[in-house]
Order: C-alpha cells, then sequence, then structure tokens
C-alpha cells in the first residue's frame, strides 16, 4: 500500500464526506444523556447517516483477522479504549463514552471522527481526562504541514500526555483515508521529532489519540473487537480527519457543534472551504 495525494476532485469529496461524519455527531449530541443506551446512539447515527445520504463504513468491516464489526459506529464506555460494541446497557452518571463515527459517501469517500461524551456530572479526572485528550489532538494537529514528519505528530502528543502523567496507547494508530477506511501512512501518537514518513499537500489522514488514565496497556475482550485498559482506567479519544495543505492543514471533519478550537491553535488553514 502507499500513501494516496488527492487532487482537487478528491479533496472535495473529502470535505464532503467528512462533514457528514462530523454532523452526525453534531446531531446526536442532544440525545446522549443519562439512561440512553449505546444501541440507542447506534440507531440514531445510522438515521443521521441516512438522511445525509451516506452510510456506516464500521458495521460489516473485517479486517483479516477479525469477525465483522456489528455497529454502525462504535461506542467506548469508560475503561473501553476503542471498538466497544453498541448494546443495551443505558449510559449513567458519572460515565463517559466516546462515539466514533465513520461514513461513506455516494461517491466512496471516507470520513472519520470520534468525540468524548460527558454523562451529567463526571468525575474531576474524568473530565481532566477529556480535556488534556482533546488538547492533545490539536496539539498534534498543529504539527501538520508540507515537510513536517510524522514523528513530530506523534512526539507532540507524547509529550504533552506524559508530561500530565497519563499514558498514550500504542497498539492503535490514526491512519490514512480516502476511497479507503484505512490506508496508508500509519499515524502514531508518539514518536520522535524529524522522524518518519515526510507530510506532503494533498495527503489525508486521521489523528486519535487514546490517552489512559492509568498504564497503557491494553487487551482485547473475547468478542474479538472491545479493546479494554488493563488496569480498568479510564481512557478517553478524540478523532479528526486532517488535510495537508500548501501552508498547514485543514481540519476536515469539523461542523458547526465541533467543540472549540483551543486557544494554542492559531488557525493556519482550517477554516471551512
Ligand atoms: N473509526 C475507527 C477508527 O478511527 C475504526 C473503527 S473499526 C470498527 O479508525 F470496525 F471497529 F468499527
Ligand atoms: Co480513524
Ligand atoms: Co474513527
Amino acid at each position: 500500500m502507499s500513501i494516496t495525494i488527492k487532487d482537487d476532485a478528491g479533496i472535495a469529496g473529502m470535505r464532503e464526506a467528512c462533514r457528514i461524519a462530523s454532523q452526525v455527531l453534531d446531531e446526536i449530541t442532544p440525545h446522549i444523556v443519562p439512561g440512553i443506551t449505546t444501541l440507542d446512539i447506534d440507531r440514531l447515527s445510522a438515521e443521521s447517516m441516512a438522511r445525509h445520504g451516506t452510510r456506516s463504513a464500521t458495521v460489516g468491516y473485517q479486517p483479516p483477522g477479525y469477525p465483522p464489526y456489528p455497529g454502525h459506529v462504535c461506542t467506548s464506555v469508560n475503561h473501553v479504549v476503542c471498538h466497544g460494541i453498541p448494546a443495551d446497557k443505558p449510559l449513567k452518571k458519572g460515565d463517559i463514552v466516546n462515539v466514533d463515527v465513520t461514513v461513506i459517501t455516494e461517491d466512496g469517500w471516507y470520513g472519520d471522527n470520534s468525540r468524548m461524551f460527558e454523562i451529567g456530572e463526571v468525575s474531576i479526572a474524568a473530565r481532566r481526562l477529556c480535556a488534556l485528550t482533546f488538547d492533545a489532538m490539536w496539539l498534534g494537529i498543529e504539527q501538520v504541514r508540507p515537510g513536517a514528519r510524522l514523528g513530530d505528530v506523534g512526539h507532540a502528543i507524547q509529550k504533552f500526555v506524559e508530561g500530565h502523567g497519563l499514558s498514550v496507547v500504542r497498539e492503535f494508530c490514526g491512519h490514512g483515508i480516502g476511497q479507503r477506511f484505512h490506508e496508508d501512512p500509519q499515524v502514531l501518537h508518539y514518536g520522535k521529532p524529524g522522524t518518519g514518513e515526510e507530510l506532503v499537500a494533498g495527503m489525508t489522514f486521521t489523528i486519535e489519540p487514546m490517552i489512559n488514565i492509568g498504564r497503557r496497556d491494553i487487551k482485547e475482550m473475547p468478542d474479538g473487537w472491545t479493546i479494554v485498559t488493563r488496569d480498568r482506567s479510564l481512557s478517553a479519544q478524540w478523532e479528526h480527519t486532517v488535510l495537508v495543505t500548501p501552508i498547514g492543514y485543514e481540519v476536515l471533519t469539523l461542523s458547526d457543534g465541533s467543540p472549540a478550537t483551543p486557544d494554542f491553535v492559531k488557525g493556519m488553514a482550517h477554516a471551512a472551504a
């Protein structure tokens, strides 16, 4: 596999897919309150995708060695790191949940993003984890420009996260995305500055750090998908899909309901098209 560079038509396709992926999160947000089940979130997400003329990239998704993924979205609660399968258990006050939405447009372009949701009032530790993970994602995004290296992205995230006494999950990473869900390059959320793939305008990839309060170790559950922290500590994740532009980056998965961009983001080229 090699890294695909998107031309103008590809960029237009990616902008559309990613905007819709973000709008799906906007539309489900008011419903994510105590008592809702993650299966309800799954159904609401699927309905929103259909209203926008898109479909889920995750349902039936089956990489080699995996069973087909059953959900229209991933819903990862508390100590679940990623790939949580929607279930009929209600969310309760104090839970944190990541909802990860990936859509495919009629033209075959993929848009991938996730956000954290706090159910009612959550602990100070949980709120801090979600906020620091959000900032970590944006610090990684801020490294993106032609000539930068993927190691710069990983390093920015790792340094910040570990500096706050949290840990970076190593087994899962961001990824190139386009007319395939997961393509090259792998975008690690740790690394050394000046190493790794050099970024070129027209690349599109995700940045999606998974951050644990406790140790970084994970384990897979018997369902073949759900990943949890080995020490059962809380885990958070945020995800955007970004485009490398001639002068920096454009975050493609932004919409009216996206949480405010952190103050430290000076704003290179992430305005809406
Ligand atoms: N959306 C996830 C990602 O960010 C992948 C989910 S694959 C699934 O890459 F099969 F678990 F849905
Ligand atoms: Co992704
Ligand atoms: Co995702």
